[in-house]
């Protein structure tokens, strides 16, 4: 019985944290997107050409934490947290 109590509070925990995707966080996600990501992303995150870099709208908080950690490129990024990341996400999601 416990198991299935535990099972149950992990998927409504977990269902409130996709919720938490909010107006919010697309509004601070955009923000840290303009001023972390946009120099290099371009401002419509299309990416440029001119520094290599690729589109990476709809990019999901697992991509942007993977290239944190192995990319040189963003060797200075290191200092967001998961929630940041998850805000850039949020935003990332929100372009075409
Ligand atoms: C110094 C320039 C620079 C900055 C700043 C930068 N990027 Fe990048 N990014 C790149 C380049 C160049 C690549 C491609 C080569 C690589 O992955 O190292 C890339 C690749 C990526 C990729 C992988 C895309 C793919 O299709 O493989 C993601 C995701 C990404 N960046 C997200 C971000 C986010 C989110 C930010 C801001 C928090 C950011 N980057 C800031 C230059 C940058």
């Amino acid at each position: 019985m416990k198991k299935i109590y535990f099972a149950i509070a992990t998927m409504t925990a977990m269902s409130a944290a996709i919720s938490l995707a909010s107006a919010d966080d697309q509004a601070n996600g955009e923000k840290l997107f303009k001023s972390k990501c946009a120099g290099c992303h371009g401002a419509d995150a299309a990416g440029k050409p001119a520094v290599k870099s690729p589109s990476i709208k709809g990019k999901t908080a697992d991509d942007i934490q993977k290239v944190i950690s192995t990319s040189s490129k963003h060797a200075g990024l290191k200092s967001l947290t998961t929630d940041q990341v998850k805000q850039i996400a949020a935003f990332l999601g929100t372009l075409k």
